[in-house]
């Protein structure tokens, strides 16, 4: 499932091209939105964004507001309080099916995900329904991160492969392009999952529901600006998710044997 990032052929401004937009969700990262958005817009011009804002304390949603008004590429989806990460990213996944985007994409706020490696991840969907930006296939590579974190990080997807059985690599990474068939697909009302196991929730119905996923690596570097959100209530709910899941999946495995039999 991996993929040599060698298709770096841009995809064209033409009519015809798909239109991307690029979900950035946002807490507290007032002083980092600008620059990822700078560095968006030079990696792939014709990218739109769309900016989900937890009514961020220190004012994040207001600075996204004023890129906004001067940029036409930018809008930005307010929401009160804050909610988790999937429920941001589904209240932006609906907003860009309704408004038509072709190419889905997941990025963080924070600099850890290269809008520099877009390209590559966007040519990936040539051959690929999801394309997930990967930490830990050949290629790829975490940049000043804690000891603690990569061996979370690593530990969780290791988990998750045994849970659920899959073969994918990096199923908790949050840099990702949906193709929009997927995101209609997959039923975005039944999705609970608050914290990042949002990720692996979404993988895994994408697999189960029969679509191609690649992965291909990147450079994740941890942020230099503000702080991670990551806290033990997310880790907590990610284990006791991804045990159900694997869980639910074996049983079912099971009857399917017995019906066999
Ligand atoms: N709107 C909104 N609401 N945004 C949020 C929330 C929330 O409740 N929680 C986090 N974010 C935003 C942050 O502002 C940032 O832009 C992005 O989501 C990622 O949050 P970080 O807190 O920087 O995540 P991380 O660096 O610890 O974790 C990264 O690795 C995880 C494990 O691989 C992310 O890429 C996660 O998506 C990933 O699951
Ligand atoms: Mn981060």
């Amino acid at each position: 499932m991996t993929q040599s990032g060698d298709e770096t052929a841009p995809l064209g401004a033409s009519p015809d091209a798909p239109k991307v937009v690029v979900i950035i969700p946002t807490y507290n990262e007032r002083e980092n939105l600008p620059i990822i958005l700078d560095r968006l817009f030079a990696a792939v011009p014709a990218a739109h964004s769309l900016v989900v804002d937890d009514g961020s304390p220190d004012g994040t949603g207001d600075v996204a507001d004023k890129i906004a008004a001067e940029d036409g590429r930018v809008k930005v989806l307010h929401r009160t309080e804050k909610a988790g990460l999937g429920a941001a990213y589904v209240a932006g996944f609906r907003w860009a099916l309704d408004a038509g985007y072709d190419l889905i994409v997941e990025m963080d706020a924070d600099g850890s995900h290269a809008p520099e490696q877009l390209p590559r991840l966007l040519a990936a969907t040539r051959h690929a329904d999801l394309v997930l930006g990967s930490r830990w296939v050949p290629g790829g590579q975490v940049v000043n991160w804690p000891k603690s974190r990569e061996m979370l990080s690593r530990g969780g997807n290791l988990y998750t492969r045994l849970a659920l059985g899959i073969e994918l690599h990096d199923a908790t990474g949050g840099y990702r392009v949906y193709r929009r068939t997927v995101l209609q697909t997959i039923e975005l009302s039944g999705i609970s999952s608050q914290g990042y196991c949002f990720q692996v929730d979404l993988a895994w119905r994408t697999v189960q529901a029969g679509f191609r996923v690649v992965e291909v690596p990147i450079t994740f570097a941890e942020r230099e600006i503000g702080e991670s959100k990551m806290s033990g209530s997310i880790v907590r709910e990610a284990l006791l998710r991804v045990t159900e899941w694997g869980a639910a999946h074996r049983a079912a495995q099971l009857r399917g044997l017995f019906r066999r039999g």
